[in-house]
């Protein structure tokens, strides 16, 4: 969607006044003022202009539509049934893909997915087996029958023998597939496959490939463990200072390269010095270490408890699969515990996907807005609305942070509520005449 809000904003970062933009771009002054004033549509030619002399990009002059207006969105049931296909490997149907509910906003691809090929053994190198390369999007994954989890860690071939409730993770690129297990009955294993997004997301990607791999790999820090990851993220503090080890001695007296050549984590002390003499916040010193890249959780080892209480159980959370160098992504089978309508609302400050595992339909209250959500139904709402479930059922919810988490989340709360609400709003001038 093209914006007179990003129009503007585009001309304030470039400290171009609407006459100044009119010279630039050779239109009139009236047009400019038109697409400001949102009297006129900002044309493409336009923008073409802009692109070519300005250091902006097309996307710069383009909004989110929000598919989402009222805070949530849903898939019923059959428009999954609906977008149905079965991929094959080796020639023969492997996988059946169902859609569930996806947002514009929000970072998920989630799919249902029944598997259709049958193994009738758990060897990790069963030929029918069709290890897929991976895919750019972290997977979280939930279980529903007798699904075989494979994937491939440290070049070894391994499977998971996984049943409803179970649920996994894999980072970026780790090769996986999945079967059903031959069983009596007959039946044929499912998993909701929510692949997802965190901070590297396409408009990284954008960044990254414009840079190229060559540069793009002198980024990459050693998180392999906690040394490592220690010593390989403060050099790299270091580099963009151009400080060294040896200058940090001469100011303090204090020696990071016999330290660091020991193997040694400096002690707390030396950090904080540390921390004023890069002005750096503490907190920057400890990246992540050992990051995980495959995850898998049995259902009866997961942790369980009632919201709002032990005492008031309007809902059980059963805590899913989830890796801590993700902390706002958090899978949970919700179980809702009260019949009648209640009063326990949650307020979650990340994007949700929300299937309803059956068998039984639930009611919602989203934004004061009534609904229900059927079996099979799935739904997206947008953070910070507040909502409540209830009618007895089984929901599998997966949080997200998304974009707005961690250092944005720390930068954006730095930000006045006024100032916040500006940033957001603004369609003025920089300055007034
Ligand atoms: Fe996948």
């Amino acid at each position: 969607m093209l914006s007179n809000i990003k129009f503007r904003k585009i001309l304030n970062d470039l400290k171009r006044r609407p006459e100044d933009a009119a010279k630039d771009l050779k239109i009139s002054l009236k047009k400019i003022n038109n697409i400001l004033s949102n009297k006129s549509k900002l044309d493409f030619k336009t923008i073409s202009q802009a692109v070519k002399i300005w250091p902006v990009n097309y996307g710069d002059f383009f909004s989110f539509y929000d598919d989402a207006k009222s805070g949530f969105k849903i898939m019923r049931s059959n428009e999954s049934e609906k977008s149905k296909r079965i991929m094959n490997r080796g020639g023969k149907p492997y996988y059946l893909y169902k859609d569930t509910i996806m947002s514009k906003l929000s970072p998920f691809r989630p799919e249902l997915i029944t598997e259709l090929a049958i193994v009738n053994n758990n060897k990790p190198n069963n030929s029918n087996v069709k290890y897929n390369n991976g895919h750019f999007l972290h997977q979280f994954t939930y279980f529903i029958g007798p699904v075989n989890f494979y994937y491939i860690e440290n070049n070894k071939k391994k499977v998971a023998k996984m049943n409803t409730g179970d649920s996994m993770y894999i980072s970026p690129y780790v090769c996986h597939s999945f079967t059903t297990r031959k069983n009596k009955k007959g039946i044929l294993g499912k998993i909701l496959a929510l692949t997802y997004t965190d901070k590297l997301d396409n408009e990284t990607l954008n960044e990254l490939t414009v840079l190229g791999f060559n540069i793009a790999k002198k980024y990459r820090i050693n998180l392999k463990n906690k040394y490592n990851s220690f010593w390989s993220n403060l050099e790299n503090f270091f580099k963009n200072s151009s400080l060294s080890f040896k200058e940090f001695k001469r100011q303090t007296s204090l020696d990071l390269d016999k330290m660091k050549k020991r193997r040694k984590i400096p002690s707390d002390k030396i950090i904080k010095k540390l921390s004023v003499f890069l002005n750096i916040n503490y907190r920057e010193f400890f990246p992540p270490n050992n990051t995980v890249e495959v995850k898998v959780q049995k259902y009866s080892k997961s942790k369980k408890w009632y919201y709002p209480s032990i005492n008031k159980k309007d809902y059980s959370f059963k805590e899913l699969t989830n890796i801590p160098q993700l902390p706002y992504s958090r899978g949970y089978e919700l179980t809702l515990l009260n019949d009648k309508k209640h009063k326990s609302y949650l307020d979650v400050p990340s994007h949700q996907y929300i299937y309803n595992l059956g068998p039984s339909k639930v009611n919602f209250i989203i934004n004061s807005k009534k609904g229900i959500l059927n079996p099979l139904d799935s739904i997206y709402i947008k953070p910070n609305n507040k909502h409540l479930f209830f009618k007895k059922g089984k929901l599998l919810v997966l949080r997200l942070g998304g974009k707005i988490s961690g250092d944005s989340l720390y930068q954006l709360s730095m930000i006045s509520e006024n100032n916040l609400k500006k940033t957001i709003n603004d369609n003025r001038p920089w300055f007034n005449k």
